[in-house]
């Protein structure tokens, strides 16, 4: 009658994949408890750890899990409670995290009607009305784990990618909020020709590095040329702690989501922290407070 869920962090984007791409966290994330009740619909009971409306219908959760009962039939209704961990607009997948969870939580709850895969359409929701964009870079790697692409939102095709064993990410979290609705409206509408061949050479890149398990191709492809340029403006520090990463081993590092975190994948864990490290003075010595996540993939 009750079910106690773990809702990881995401990496969006990785770079090159703007919107398509993404990346489960294993070792961050935010709890939640659904609980059956006698009374049907949906209600937010508590939230801890973040001031977000309770109202069904302006929480992500809320909106997630209402257009999923829109598709199956429930004979009894939902209570949910949400322990916050992921700071909303940190690039780590706050939103993603509570909207994945609702609705994997509940599906348990009512014996598993949807897939997985059938669960990211509804979290999408949550995304919408998070930053006014359905994407499903963070609900996808939230729901499936791993590594995933969104091939396309309309229809939803999502598929899982295989990646190498020793695979690390490391995220920095400079404490600024930065709204992804916000991080999208500085962002050109059109690219050019030239850039977008790199990105999509790119994109093909990764996925290939990923699934032959070849870290160097891995490295090569963690380009991004069309939205970091922009965004980056918005992140303190933004180059001294990709180069920073670079020097001490990261494969590549870029922008986490719609940011302010970065991100770096590296192999193993010994490069990981030593990358953690480097990424962390460089705040220490700007000033600038943050939070660090190491996580094996
Ligand atoms: N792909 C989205 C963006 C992810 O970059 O705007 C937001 O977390």
């Amino acid at each position: 009658n009750e079910i106690k869920i773990f809702c990881p962090a995401t990496i969006a984007n990785l770079s090159c994949g703007f919107d398509v791409l993404g990346l489960c966290l294993d070792t961050a994330g935010d709890e939640m408890i659904i609980k059956k009740s006698n009374t049907k619909g949906v209600r937010i009971n508590k939230i801890v750890g973040a001031d977000l409306p309770l109202e069904t219908e302006n929480n992500v959760a809320g909106v997630s899990l209402l257009a999923m009962l829109e598709e199956v039939e429930a004979d009894f209704g939902f209570e949910i409670e949400i322990y916050k961990n992921i700071k909303a607009g940190s690039g780590i997948g706050s939103s993603a995290a509570s909207s994945a969870g609702a609705v994997f939580g509940a599906n348990e709850l009512l014996g598993k009607p949807f897939t997985r895969k059938e669960l990211i359409k509804f979290a999408m929701q949550g995304e919408k009305l998070a930053s006014g964009n359905a994407h499903a870079d963070n609900v996808a790697p939230a729901l499936l784990g791993g590594f995933t692409l969104v091939r396309s939102s309309n229809p939803l095709d999502v598929i899982r990618i295989e990646s190498p064993e020793e695979l690390f990410a490391t995220v920095i979290h400079p404490q600024i909020e930065l709204k992804t609705s916000d991080a999208r409206s500085v962002l050109k509408k059109t690219v050019s020709l030239k850039s977008a061949i790199t990105q999509w050479g790119n994109v093909g890149g990764l996925v290939a590095g990923l699934y032959t398990k070849d870290y160097d191709l891995i490295g090569r492809s963690l380009h991004d040329e069309i939205i970091e340029p922009i965004r980056s403006l918005l992140i303190p520090g933004f180059n001294l702690i990709k180069n920073s990463a670079l020097e001490n081993g990261a494969l590549g590092a870029g922008i986490s989501g719609s940011g302010p975190s970065i991100f770096s994948l590296c192999r193993g864990n010994e490069i990981a922290q030593k990358i953690a490290a480097g990424m962390g003075k460089i705040y220490d010595d700007l000033d600038v407070p943050y939070e660090i996540h190491v996580s094996k993939i």
